[in-house]
């Protein structure tokens, strides 16, 4: 059912969403997989579309630390707070992500866990945003974040200390999967 709810949505504004199928379970794996659980008490999730992450990293999280998950698309927001059922962890907003420095002190997150269709977005946002979630993570901090194709990898990588690409076929699209550390 969340899957036919995720085509509906994405289908009013397939540009603001940037895909017409939920991540899958591989590729949430491959997403989730790198981020260090055991210490990540402040994690910030963008574009959470009808929650398919937002619940698997609830599923994760330490049971004190605290998530901000944002999503500018009312309809999907109501899908994510449907799926995570109340869970007190986690705050969702309606913010874009270039509030980010708004709501977050510089140095002050864990983990940033990002689904943002950068290759959809006007040039200048994608720099704001990127520059935001940089300036926001902590020293040693991780950014996670795919993308359908490579297309991006300078503009993501070389604010980074360290990165690595993986990629997954089993995904509707096939997906490229940016793991950082600040
Ligand atoms: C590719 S979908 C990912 C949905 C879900 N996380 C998944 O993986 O199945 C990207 C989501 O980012 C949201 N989005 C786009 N621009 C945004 C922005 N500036 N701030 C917050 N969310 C945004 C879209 O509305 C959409 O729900």
């Amino acid at each position: 059912m969340a899957r036919i709810d995720f085509l509906r949505t994405a289908m009013k504004d397939i540009t603001q969403t940037g895909s017409v199928w939920e991540s899958s379970r591989f590729l949430i794996k491959k997403l989730l997989d790198p981020v260090d659980w055991s210490t990540a008490t402040n994690i910030v999730e963008l574009g959470t579309g009808n929650g398919v992450i937002t619940k698997a990293i609830l599923e994760r999280m330490r049971p004190d630390a605290r998530m901000t998950a944002y999503e500018i698309n009312t309809d999907f927001l109501e899908l994510t707070r449907t799926r995570i059922a109340a869970d007190k962890r986690c705050t969702l907003s309606d913010e874009s992500a270039e509030l980010l420095t708004a709501n977050y002190g510089d140095g002050s997150v864990d983990t940033i866990i990002s689904s943002l269709p950068f290759a959809m977005m006007d040039e200048r946002l994608q720099e704001t945003i990127l520059q935001q979630i940089h300036l926001v993570l902590k020293p040693g901090g991780q950014y996670l974040q795919y993308q359908y194709a490579p297309t991006k990898y300078r503009m993501i990588t070389r604010r980074f200390k360290r990165v690595r690409l993986d990629y997954t076929l089993l995904n509707i699209p096939p997906a490229f999967v940016y793991s950082c550390m600040k």
